[in-house]
């Protein structure tokens, strides 16, 4: 039950009982008055019939008493006389107690009577002189007994809480109301609107404002709640402002970073263009001397076309590099991109004797980012693949949903992404090379064979992405590269999986 019916009912209960031991109160005070009501009217009335018997000779006691009794009953009327005791009439055993007392006082005693099985009465025994007051010879002669039906002083009481009662219930129910009214207004209400914003806030609303302050306890409790909702208010917006500083310093660092780089890249470039321009001024110019000659023409031209894709290749991956984060926007269809790629590179593939095995999330949504970049970063790592298995092997193609924690983000909750892992059976990537591998010329191929930019380029694509990448050992001995793509919205989390995705298997 409800704090506000629960404490109505609580104090609508403890008023009935306080009015009910009122109302009592109330009865057992107007059954005393009737009862000294009773008591006067008695007295006086033995006085009178004293008044009218004595001086009350012993021997005309019995008859004088019967007369008088016999008058007063035929008069009616709500007394009624009994000649108790005169002469050698002893009185009976009802009438004993107060006779007895009568005579110690020598004056009237009544007594209301009320035993169990019979009607209320009232009594009193009245002793009669023979003398009157002062005289020596005077003593009791005779009692007479005066009665009444006592009923009718219970049956007033009766009346009376018949009357009381309704007005009784009236403002009981009256009070129950005022105050289910009063704690809903004053308490049950508030403590409501406390708890809504409280559950609001627990769902990221703090823009609530609660109650108005009073001077009282939920006032101060409503006051705390809204100086800490005003707290943590400016705590998230603080932060916000914290984080779209550190993402913007982010950035910055990393495009001087990479600008950093270019420089470097220059002494790279006048290498790698500066050998193959050689090369090509010498087969052009031997061209121009021997161009009558078919079989050196074409020759001298493929040698000049290599060097040529050669100065092109790496020209390209020095502008990706660096070239300012470009907007993610666009959707990709991930498998067609990775089944693109695979036929660029068949030719390649082939040559090489590689076997591949591509295994598909089935129905693959499209996510946001840039197709071309995606499809670079395939191609970079399939390459890498190619040249790590010159002499042929297998190589394992896996798309699937995954929930992944970002690496080096211990405390972020768990996130759906979409994976891309690439695995060889070449001869892996060494431990000691692992933390290097992604680093702009990193590169452990002989000179011409590679800049050491596919990776970096490829990192650099999938953290605009705000993805990530590793690297690992795949179980056909060679290694496993893994790209994870953000997803973008939940509806795409419910069909991803938990994580531990195995590495994908090179084709058995
Ligand atoms: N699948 C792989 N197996 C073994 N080693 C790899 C693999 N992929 C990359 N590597 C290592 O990482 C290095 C860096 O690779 P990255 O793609 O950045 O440059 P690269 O392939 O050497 O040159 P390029 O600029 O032509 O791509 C490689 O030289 C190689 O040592
Ligand atoms: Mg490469």
């Amino acid at each position: 039950m409800k704090l506000g019916p629960r404490v109505a009912i609580i104090a609508t209960l403890l008023m009935a009982a306080v009015l009910a031991a009122a109302m009592g109160s109330v009865l057992v005070v107007l059954r005393g008055d009737q009862l000294a009501d009773l008591d006067r009217e008695a007295h006086a009335l033995a006085d009178a019939i004293v008044m009218g018997l004595e001086p009350l000779p012993a021997d005309r006691a019995g008859l004088a008493m019967k007369a008088r009794v016999a008058a007063v009953a035929k008069a009616g009327g709500e007394f009624r006389l009994e000649a108790v005791a005169w002469g050698g009439q002893r009185p009976n055993n009802s009438w004993a107690g107060l006779v007895e007392e009568a005579t110690k006082l020598d004056a009237p005693v009544g007594r209301l009577f009320d035993l169990r099985g019979i009607p209320p009465f009232y009594a009193m025994a009245i002793p009669l002189h023979n003398a009157a007051p002062g005289e020596p010879k005077r003593q009791v002669v005779a009692f007479l007994g005066l009665v009444r039906d006592g009923g009718f002083i219970n049956q007033d009481l009766l009346a009376s809480a018949k009357r009381l009662l309704p007005l009784l219930g009236v403002f009981v129910a009256g009070f129950a109301v005022a105050v289910y009214v009063m704690l809903m207004r004053r308490v049950a209400t508030p403590l409501r609107r406390l708890v809504d914003a409280i559950d609001g806030a627990s769902k990221g609303d703090l823009s609530r404002a609660v109650l108005p302050e009073r001077d009282d306890e939920i006032g101060s409790l409503a006051g705390r709640f809204n100086a800490m909702m005003n707290y943590l208010r400016e705590a998230r917006e603080k932060e916000a402002r914290a984080t779209a500083a550190r993402v913007a310093t982010e950035a910055h660092l990393r495009h001087a970073e990479k600008l950093a780089t270019v420089g470097q890249m220059a002494a790279e470039i006048a290498h790698e263009v500066g050998t193959p321009l050689n090369v090509i001024g010498g087969r052009a110019r031997t061209l121009a001397r021997r161009s009558s000659e078919q079989a050196e023409v074409e020759k001298n031209a493929e040698i000049i076309s290599t060097q040529v894709d050669r100065i092109t290749k790496s020209i390209s991956q020095v502008l990706d590099y660096s070239r300012k984060n470009r907007p993610t926007t666009g959707e990709v269809d991930v498998a067609k991109t990775v089944r693109d790629t695979l036929e660029f590179v068949e030719e390649d593939l082939k040559k090489h004797k590689i076997e591949v095995a591509l295994t598909c999330e089935p129905e693959l949504r499209p996510i946001p980012g840039n197709a071309d970049e995606i499809q670079q970063v395939c191609l970079n790592l399939i390459m890498n693949a190619v040249h790590a298995m010159a002499g042929g092997g297998k190589l394992g193609v896996v798309i699937e949903y995954v929930i992944r924690r970002k690496e080096g983000l211990d405390l972020a909750p768990p996130a759906p992404y979409l994976m891309i892992a690439i695995a060889d059976t070449g001869p892996g990537v060494p431990q000691e090379d692992r933390a290097r591998i992604f680093e702009a010329f990193f590169t452990t191929k002989d000179k011409g064979e590679g800049t050491g930019l596919g990776l970096a380029v490829s990192h650099g694509i999938v953290k605009d992405h705000d993805g990530f990448m590793e690297v690992g050992d795949s179980p056909g001995g060679g290694a496993v590269f893994r790209v994870f793509l953000p997803l973008p919205s939940e509806r795409e989390s419910d069909q991803a999986k938990p994580d531990a995705t195995p590495p994908p298997q090179p084709v058995a």
